[in-house]
C-alpha cells in the first residue's frame, strides 16, 4: 500500500517510497546509522519528537513536536567520495527549492548546511557519510509560533516569516521530488550546477566571519565556495580555503 506521502505529493521513483514514523525517537540519523544494511535506498524516518536531536559539530537540534519537521533520508549509493560529500549541498539547494515554492520566498544557503532568511536560521542539515551510504538528516522551522528567548534572535520559522502554515508531510514530499532531482544532477552533471546554484544564493557572501575549526579560529571575509566545496576566506588579502568550520558572523 503506498504511504501518505503520496496523498501530499511525492512523485519520485524512490525518495520516500519506503515510509517510517516515530513518536519519539533519539535521532532519525542515528536510527539509520544503525539500520542502513536492512533498509532500502530512499528510506526516509521522520519523528514528530527527538530525545537526541543532532547537528553538526556536536550541536544538540531542538525541534518542537508537531511544529518543527525532523526526518532523514538514506541514500545508498554507488558515487564516489568526493561526490558523496556533495550530497548536503544537493540537500541545501533542494530545500531552497522547496521554500521557494511553497511560499515564495528567497533562502540563502550559510556554508555548508544552514538556510536562513533575514540572519536568521530556518533549517539545518547533518550528512553523514559512510562506505555505501549517505544519511542526510534534515530539521526546518516549519509551524513553530515562538522560540525560547536564547534563541529568538537567531532562529525563525517559516510561519513566522510568511503567515503561512504548511502541512509537515506536504513539505516534506516536495522537499524529497527536488531532492531526488538534485542527486540526479549529481550522480549526471556532477557538482558545478549545484554549485552554481549555491553562489548565487550565498548568505556568506563578502561576510566578515570567524571560523572556528579544530585546531583555530581563523578571521576574514568570504569570496565564495570552490569546486571541492570548499569555502574561499580572504585573509589579509591571501586566499584560504576551509573545509570544514562553525562560521561566525561578525555583526
Ligand atoms: C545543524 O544545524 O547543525 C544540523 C541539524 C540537523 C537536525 C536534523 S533533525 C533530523 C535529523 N536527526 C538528527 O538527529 N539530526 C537531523
Amino acid at each position: 500500500m503506498k504511504n501518505i506521502l503520496f496523498n501530499h505529493g511525492l512523485t519520485t521513483k524512490e525518495l520516500g517510497h519506503n515510509f517510517i514514523v516515530f513518536d519519539e525517537i533519539e535521532s532519525t540519523n542515528d536510527y539509520l546509522n544503525e539500520k542502513a544494511n536492512d533498509l532500502a535506498h530512499g528510506s526516509v524516518v521522520k519523528a514528530i519528537y527527538q530525545t537526541k536531536g543532532k547537528g553538526r559539530l556536536d550541536h544538540k537540534w531542538h525541534g518542537e513536536k508537531n511544529t518543527s519537521l525532523m526526518f532523514s533520508v538514506l541514500i545508498k549509493t554507488k558515487m564516489n567520495a568526493t561526490l558523496k560529500i556533495k550530497i548536503v549541498f544537493a540537500a541545501a539547494i533542494a530545500l531552497f527549492h522547496t521554500i521557494k515554492k511553497l511560499y515564495n520566498i528567497t533562502t540563502s544557503i550559510k556554508w555548508p548546511n544552514d538556510l536562513y532568511f533575514s540572519d536568521k536560521k530556518i533549517a539545518g542539515i547533518l550528512c553523514q557519510m559512510q562506505n555505501d551510504f549517505v544519511i542526510a538528516g534534515i530539521g526546518i522551522n516549519v509551524n513553530q509560533q515562538d522560540f525560547p528567548e536564547e534563541i529568538q534572535n537567531i532562529a525563525s520559522s517559516l510561519l513566522l516569516i510568511t503567515g503561512i502554515k504548511v502541512d509537515l508531510n506536504m513539505f516534506l514530499a516536495n522537499f524529497l521530488n527536488y531532492f531526488e532531482n538534485t542527486i540526479n544532477t549529481l550522480c549526471t552533471e556532477g557538482f558545478y550546477p549545484i554549485r552554481e546554484e549555491i553562489t548565487k544564493n550565498f548568505y556568506l557572501m563578502n561576510k566578515e566571519v570567524n571560523i572556528e575549526t579544530p585546531k583555530k579560529t581563523i578571521h576574514g571575509i568570504v569570496k565564495g565556495m570552490d569546486d571541492d566545496g570548499q569555502l574561499l576566506l580572504d585573509v589579509s588579502g591571501k586566499i584560504k580555503k576551509i573545509m570544514a568550520g562553525d562560521v561566525h558572523i561578525c555583526f
